[in-house]
């Protein structure tokens, strides 16, 4: 049982304690009282160092669509490991991976890797200053881009700071973070076309980019709305600005990734997870003409981009596997079965009379303790007894064998099968019970 302080993981946290600030490296995957150590996976199993397995709805955070250590893959990343894991040149495995993004996604004529999709977003912001000479990024509300002082403005503003919905603040999500870094920030309210654009148009003159994800998974995961997404996209156009979509999560909805699916076109990507195989990985890509601030034939490129680690073998190897693997047939199938998990967890939680929402979409879902209308962030913020309530149904989760994101993120891989979806839904039914979610003390 969770939590159990005589526990192998317990005990690693005690030990990680002494050499890691909280024990923790990872901000994300911090547990209180401690988080769960993973000894292996397999498929869509993870076994954790107490011996105890579990069915892994969380799979990396969405990086792992084939579950762990597929054949294939380890196959992929094993003989390029045995052929040397990186060098001082490029190899061709950049190419092959390159290419088959290309293959796939609308409007990606070239690709840049790096090694992670913070890093992807940071080289996109800087591509897009390059290209158009100007400072400012505009980026919703609430919206999650990765660990980069300029896209992480507002991430979790509250009602105590966030102020007026049609002309968000720019609060800081890191201590110390710089005033200039706020004031080259333009915060729009999701899904509110005529605020945003009324915004974008004082700016017009300043703005490098827009970024945006049209299924972002810190609100809720609720889509983009078309009207919204043809506002950013003719604005844009209009004033010569990058449109940024970011896709380190969404890309899995589609096979030519979340931009295709919803029908816009971006003028840069940015991805990461999937494509990796689950090995490090980021890349951006998009329009030949913006991508050319890297192009270093001609001299000095406008954007110089580095990374020891960029493109290395072992991860494109299996990033090329793991997109191999990912036809267009195996993707309706998850879907398929995305949809299914979504149906039947949103009936067990109907039945049990619990005011909460299963969304998402194809592969991903996640939980919401919300009923009301969810358009954009004010509407899915979470107080801190909801949210309370959440880590307390996830925790029972796990007592039950399934693990999800404590925030309440989910995925399936294409390992999984309708039996697995039959134990979320029993374990779903069961944490419900026993977190008995209308009559919990949240104190
Ligand atoms: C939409 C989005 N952008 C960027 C990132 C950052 O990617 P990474 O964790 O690989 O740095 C994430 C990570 O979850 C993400 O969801």
């Amino acid at each position: 049982m969770y939590p159990d302080l005589s526990s192998k993981s317990a005990h690693l946290h005690e030990r990680a304690r002494r050499v890691l600030p909280g024990g923790n490296t990872r901000t994300t995957v911090f547990r209180d009282p401690y988080p769960i150590y993973a000894h292996s996976g397999n498929g869509s199993r993870i076994l954790d160092v107490d011996g105890v397995e579990r069915i892994d709805f969380l799979n990396n955070y969405t990086a792992l669509i084939h579950g762990h250590a597929h054949p294939s893959i380890v196959r992929a990343a094993t003989s390029a490991v045995e052929n040397g894991s990186c060098f001082g040149a490029p190899t061709e495995s950049e190419i092959r991976l390159a290419e088959m993004l290309v293959e796939r996604v609308p409007g990606c004529e070239n690709v840049r890797f790096t090694n992670s999709g913070s890093e992807a977003v940071m080289m996109a912001v800087k591509a897009a200053r390059a290209y158009t000479g100007r400072a400012k990024i505009a980026k919703c509300e609430g919206l999650y881009h990765g660990s980069y002082d300029f896209v992480e403005v507002s991430l979790d503003s509250s009602p105590a700071d966030w102020g007026d919905p049609a002309q968000p603040n720019q609060v800081p999500y890191s201590a110390g973070t710089p005033a200039s870094v706020l004031s080259d920030v333009v915060v729009l309210p999701f899904n509110d076309s005529e605020a945003s654009l009324r915004l974008l148009e004082q700016h017009a003159t300043e703005l490098a980019a827009v970024i945006v994800d049209p299924l972002p998974n810190r609100i809720g995961l609720i889509p983009a709305s078309r009207d919204f997404l043809t506002t950013l996209r003719s604005f844009c156009s209009r004033a010569g600005v990058v449109l940024i979509s970011d896709e380190v999560i969404s890309f899995r909805i589609g096979y030519g990734g979340a931009a295709a699916a919803f029908g816009f076109q971006a003028d840069l990507i940015t991805l990461g997870k999937v494509i990796g195989g689950g090995f490090p990985v980021g890349a951006v890509c998009g329009r030949k003409d913006v991508m050319s601030v890297f192009d270093p034939t001609t001299g000095k490129p406008a954007a110089p981009h580095g990374g020891t680690f960029n493109a290395n073998p072992v991860t494109m190897a299996a990033g090329s596997a793991a997109l191999e693997l990912l036809t267009p047939t195996v993707l309706a199938d998850l879907n398929e079965l995305g949809q299914l998990a979504r149906q039947r967890m949103q009936a067990v939680i109907h039945e049990a009379g619990v005011p909460w929402r299963v969304t998402g979409e194809a592969s991903l879902f996640r939980f919401v303790p919300e009923q009301r209308e969810l358009v954009g962030y004010r509407s899915t913020w979470a107080d801190a007894d909801s949210a309370r309530l959440l880590e307390h149904f996830t925790g029972s989760l796990l007592n039950h064998g399934v693990l999800v994101d404590p925030g309440g993120l989910g995925c399936l891989s294409t390992v999984m099968s309708e039996a697995d979806v039959d134990l979320l839904e029993h374990a779903v039914e069961m944490a419900l019970r026993e977190a008995n979610i209308h009559t919990l003390e949240t104190t």
